[in-house]
C-alpha cells in the first residue's frame, strides 16, 4: 500500500529537463573557468583603448516612481578606430555603485519588427585613468565591433537606498519628500556626440530640480538634454526634490528556509525584519487620526503588504511574537497565490515588524529530473513580498529525512544560480539525528523583486541521497529510523535494568 503510493510520487515527480540547462547544471564549474579563460582570451586579443568608441546616441530614463530607482540607458555605440572592439564600457559614480543592486545589458539584433535583444555578460572593471574615483564595468559584446560598424545595446541598472527624506522626520500628517542625486549628463568614459534624460517621478509635486541649459518640466517628468558633444567623464551634478509616499519598505534581513520532505511536501518558512526605511516618523500615533481620515493621515505608511507565492500554496500561517496574525488573505488562481498580509500596527518611518511567513507547497512542482535521471530541486531565489529591497537574504535548502550523509568528493554546494551569490554547506542539527542534516546556504545582499529568478539544486549527488532512497526505491526501515532508534533506547534501558535486577540477589 505504502510502497504503491510512492510509486506514484515518483510517476508524478518525473519532469525532464532540456539538455542545455542538465548540462549547465552539472559542469558549471567547468563552464564558469572556460568562460573565464575565454573572456581573458578576447580581452587580450582585442584590447583597445576608450577612445577607440563613441557614443552617437545616449537616451536615459530614469524611473523614480517607487523607492526603488530604475535606470534604462540605451547607447548607440560606434567603433571610430581601426581595430575590433569587444568590450563597451559603463561609469558609474562611486557612491552610485554602493547602492547597485543590479546591471543588466543586452544588444539589440534585427531592425524594426524583428527586433530582438541577446544578453550580454557584464563585469566590473578596473579603469586606472577613471577621475574621481569613477567605477567601471564592462560589458562583453558577442562578436567584435570592427572599425566603423555600430551597435545598440540597452542596459537597465536599479540602485537601492538612493533616495534620501528630506525632511529626515515628518509628522503623521506630512507628505513624505525624498531628494535623489545624480548627473545632468550621463557620466561614460567615452565622448558622447548626443545625449537626453528623463526623470519620472511618482506625483506631479516636485519641490525643486536643479536647472541646467535645457532642462524641461512637463507633468511627472523632467527632461535634460538634449545636449550635444560631450567629452569623456562629463558631469553635471543634479539634485531632485520631489514627493514620493510609496510604501519604502526594507526588509534588513529575510531568513528563507526551505525544506524538502519525503512525505511530498516542500515546507517554506520565512523570517522577515521589516523597516519603513522612509522619512522617520515625529510626534504621537494617533491611532484614531489613522483610522478616520485614512488619506489625509499617513500617507507614507504602509498597512498591507502583498506576498506573491506560488501556486497551489497551502497551509499559509502568518505569525509575530506575540502569536498567529489572522489578518490576512489568500487569494489562490492558476498561476499563482496572492498573500496580503496586514502587521498589528501601520508602519511608519523607522519604525519595524519581525513576523514570520510559512507555508507548504506540493514537491511534485518543484522537483526535476535531468536526462540523466538526476533529480534537482528548482524554485525561486528572491523576496516573495512585492516592491521590497532585501539588504541581506539567505536561503537555506535543507531536508527533512532524519540524516544525510554526502557522497565523497560533493563536499561543496552546487546551486546554479543566475547571478553571483555566496554558497557554503551547513550542518543542521535537531533531536535525535546522529550526523546532522546538510544544509545548502545561499547568502546575497541588496536584492530587488528582479532576482526573484528561479535557481536549482542537484538534490541527488548533494543533501538528499536518503531521499532518493525513500523515495525511489523504497525502503520502509529509512523511514522508522527514527522510532526505532527510540524503541531500542528504550529496550536497551530495560534490559539493563533487568540485568541490574537480576544481579543484585548476588550482592
Ligand atoms: C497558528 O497557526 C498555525 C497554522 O495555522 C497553527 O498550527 C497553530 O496552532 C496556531 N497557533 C496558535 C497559538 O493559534
Ligand atoms: C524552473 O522553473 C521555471 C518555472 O516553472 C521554468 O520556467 C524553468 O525552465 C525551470 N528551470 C529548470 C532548469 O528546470
Amino acid at each position: 500500500m505504502i510502497v504503491q503510493s510512492s510509486q506514484e510520487v515518483k510517476l508524478k515527480l518525473t519532469h525532464t529537463l532540456s539538455p542545455e540547462a542538465m548540462e549547465a547544471l552539472r559542469s558549471l564549474g567547468q563552464l564558469v573557468i572556460a568562460l573565464s579563460i575565454f573572456s581573458h582570451l578576447s580581452l587580450l586579443a582585442y584590447s583597445s583603448s576608450p577612445q577607440d568608441l563613441q557614443i552617437l546616441n545616449a537616451e536615459r530614463r530614469i524611473d523614480l516612481t517607487s523607492h526603488i530607482v530604475k535606470v534604462f540607458l540605451t547607447l548607440k555605440v560606434e567603433n571610430t578606430g581601426t581595430s575590433p572592439v569587444s568590450e563597451v564600457l559603463l561609469a558609474f559614480p562611486p557612491t552610485q555603485v554602493d547602492h547597485l543592486a543590479l546591471l543588466k545589458a543586452a544588444i539589440t539584433v534585427g531592425k524594426k519588427k524583428k527586433k530582438s535583444y541577446v544578453p550580454l555578460e557584464v563585469n566590473p572593471t578596473e579603469l586606472p585613468d577613471a577621475p574621481n574615483g569613477a567605477k567601471s564595468f564592462s560589458i562583453s559584446l558577442l562578436n567584435p565591433l570592427n572599425s566603423g560598424e555600430t551597435a545598440t545595446l540597452e542596459v537597465l541598472y536599479i540602485l537601492t537606498h538612493s533616495l534620501e527624506p528630506f525632511p529626515a522626520e515628518i509628522s503623521q500628517s506630512e507628505s513624505q519628500l525624498v531628494y535623489f542625486r545624480d548627473g545632468a549628463i550621463i557620466l561614460s568614459p567615452y565622448y558622447v556626440k548626443q545625449q537626453t534624460t528623463f526623470i519620472r517621478t511618482p506625483s506631479t509635486r516636485v519641490e525643486s530640480f536643479t536647472r541646467v541649459e535645457s532642462t524641461n518640466r512637463a507633468g511627472s517628468e523632467i527632461k535634460y538634454g538634449p545636449y550635444k558633444d560631450r567629452p569623456a567623464y562629463s558631469y553635471s551634478p543634479i539634485i531632485v526634490h520631489f514627493e514620493n509616499n510609496n510604501a519604502f519598505a526594507v526588509v534588513e534581513e529575510l531568513v528563507r528556509e526551505v525544506e524538502v520532505s519525503h512525505w511530498g511536501n516542500l515546507q517554506i518558512t520565512e523570517h522577515y525584519k521589516l523597516a519603513h526605511a522612509g522619512a522617520r516618523h515625529k510626534g504621537i500615533f494617533s491611532r484614531v487620526d489613522y483610522q478616520s481620515r485614512p488619506h489625509a493621515g499617513g500617507v507614507s505608511s504602509f498597512k498591507h503588504l502583498l506576498a506573491r507565492l506560488p501556486p497551489r500554496v497551502h497551509s499559509v500561517y502568518y505569525r509575530d511574537e506575540i502569536g498567529n496574525i489572522s489578518s490576512s488573505h489568500l487569494r489562490t488562481e492558476y498561476l499563482k497565490s496572492d498573500l496580503e498580509i496586514e502587521p498589528r500596527y501601520p508602519l511608519f518611518g523607522g519604525w519595524k515588524a519581525t513576523f514570520v511567513i510559512g507555508y507548504g507547497l506540493p514537491l511534485e512542482d518543484f522537483l526535476f529530473e535531468s536526462p540523466d535521471g538526476r533529480r534537482y530541486l528548482n524554485f525561486t531565489f528572491g523576496c516573495p513580498l512585492a516592491e521590497t529591497v532585501v539588504d541581506k537574504l539567505t536561503l537555506k535548502v535543507g531536508t527533512v529525512v532524519f540524516q544525510v550523509v554526502l557522497p565523497e568528493g560533493s563536499k561543496n554546494p552546487s546551486a546554479v544560480v543566475p547571478f553571483s551569490v555566496e554558497q557554503h554547506l551547513e550542518t543542521k542539527y535537531s533531536y535525535l539525528d546522529v550526523a546532522g542534516r546538510t544544509v545548502v546556504v545561499l547568502e546575497k545582499r541588496n536584492v530587488v523583486p528582479e532576482h526573484n529568478s528561479h535557481f536549482q539544486v542537484a538534490i541527488l549527488s548533494l543533501t538528499l541521497v536518503g531521499l532518493y532512497q525513500v523515495y525511489y526505491t523504497f525502503n520502509p526501515v529509512f523511514m522508522l529510523a527514527e522510532p526505532l532508534m527510540l524503541v531500542s533506547t528504550f529496550f536497551f534501558i530495560f534490559m539493563a535494568s533487568i540485568t541490574v535486577d537480576e544481579r543484585s540477589p548476588d550482592f
